[in-house]
């Protein structure tokens, strides 16, 4: 049986791959996700952040756009400058340790001359670049046009830094998503994961503070993704990787027949550890066998918005008909 699946021009034994995450931040952890299955692995992103301080030209762009530099004094500069040497050789020892492709990630919320640094990566080896992009929508002097160009020009900047493929990790953020992600898969990037999942606050009601909420995802965040997968399959014009809420072989099935050509999952790994990996191909195995699939594209987007004989269940987004028998609900 062949699990193959093609994702950014790159071939991956299977398409399960470990996201971005502490997960894959050391050559041990990543070795014992290809071990046990994962097509790829998305390093521990780099935030712009550690980058945009090594370079001491880059400061006076970063102060015209309001960062106070005074902020930061010699030892955040010289943590920062560790921080990255660090990423270039974690990207080197890992590429020599494993098979499997590995994927840079940077965090980035601008499109300074960080840009520049993408080539180091690229030179250190890894097989492609994950840009994990995201502007809370919570300042107001933006609007959602503003907000919509700044990615335009970092993925312009980094494609132009970068042969490897790039791959742009979004938020479901946007005032008009479908369109959106339509115009940011014909700028030349070779993927989008649908959707990043962030760190979101929630309240101590006895201590009255604010405090993080659940760091891990559920199994039922899925829904999210699986909508736009599945509505946007046939109307991009490059692969989607679906993120979140991935949390066991069925709902790899369920994103491989919406379309998916790899899914990313964190949370499952991080409760159930890298054998899971094998768990989950074990479960896609078993099913295809029982359908009579061979290879993934048997099946690929079956149940895609175009392909499905119920289009309209993606467009659907009332309860309006549940009120009525509400007693089934439970
Ligand atoms: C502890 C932790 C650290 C993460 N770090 C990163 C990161 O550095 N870069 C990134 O793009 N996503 C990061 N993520 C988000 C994950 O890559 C993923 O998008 C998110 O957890 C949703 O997938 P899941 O439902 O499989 O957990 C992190 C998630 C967790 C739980």
């Amino acid at each position: 049986m062949d699990i193959t699946t093609n994702y950014l021009g790159m071939k991956l034994n299977s398409p399960v791959i470990a996201g971005s995450s502490g997960l894959t931040d050391s050559v041990d952890k990543i070795e014992a996700l290809a071990r046990h299955g994962a097509g790829a692995v998305v390093l521990k992103s780099i935030f712009e952040e550690e980058i945009l301080f090594q370079f001491e030209d880059v400061l006076k762009d970063a102060e015209k756009d309001g960062v106070d530099l005074d902020q930061f004094d010699y030892f955040d500069f010289h943590l920062k400058g560790k921080k990255i040497n660090h990423y270039i050789k974690l990207i080197q020892a890992a590429k020599q340790a494993v098979d499997i492709p590995v994927i840079a990630s940077i965090n980035c919320v601008s499109s300074h001359e960080w840009t520049a640094f993408a080539d180091r990566l690229q030179d250190a080896g890894a097989d492609a670049l994950e840009l994990n992009m995201f502007f809370l929508p919570s300042d107001f002097q933006r609007t959602s046009m503003e907000q919509e160009k700044a990615y335009f020009k970092v993925i312009d900047k980094v494609l132009a830094a970068v042969s490897i493929p790039v791959a742009l990790k979004i938020s479901y953020y946007f005032s008009s998503l479908g369109p959106m992600i339509q115009r940011l898969s014909k700028t030349g990037i070779k993927g989008l994961v649908l959707f990043n999942r962030f760190f979101s606050p929630d309240f101590d009601i006895d201590k009255m503070t604010v405090k993080p909420s659940f760091v891990f995802s559920s199994p039922a965040e899925l829904a999210m993704s699986l909508r736009w997968i599945a509505i946007m399959a046939n109307k991009v014009d490059c692969d989607l990787a679906a993120s979140t809420g991935v949390h066991d072989g069925p709902a790899l099935i369920k994103q491989l027949l919406a379309g998916a050509r790899s899914v990313q999952t964190v949370s499952s790994l991080y409760r159930k550890g890298p054998t899971h990996i094998e768990t989950m191909l074990d479960n896609l195995k078993t099913w295809m066998k029982t359908h009579d699939y061979h290879c993934l594209d048997d099946f690929r987007g079956q149940l895609s918005q175009e392909v499905t004989t119920n289009p309209a269940a993606y467009e659907r987004v009332q309860f309006m008909r549940y009120f009525e028998g509400e007693k089934d609900l439970t």
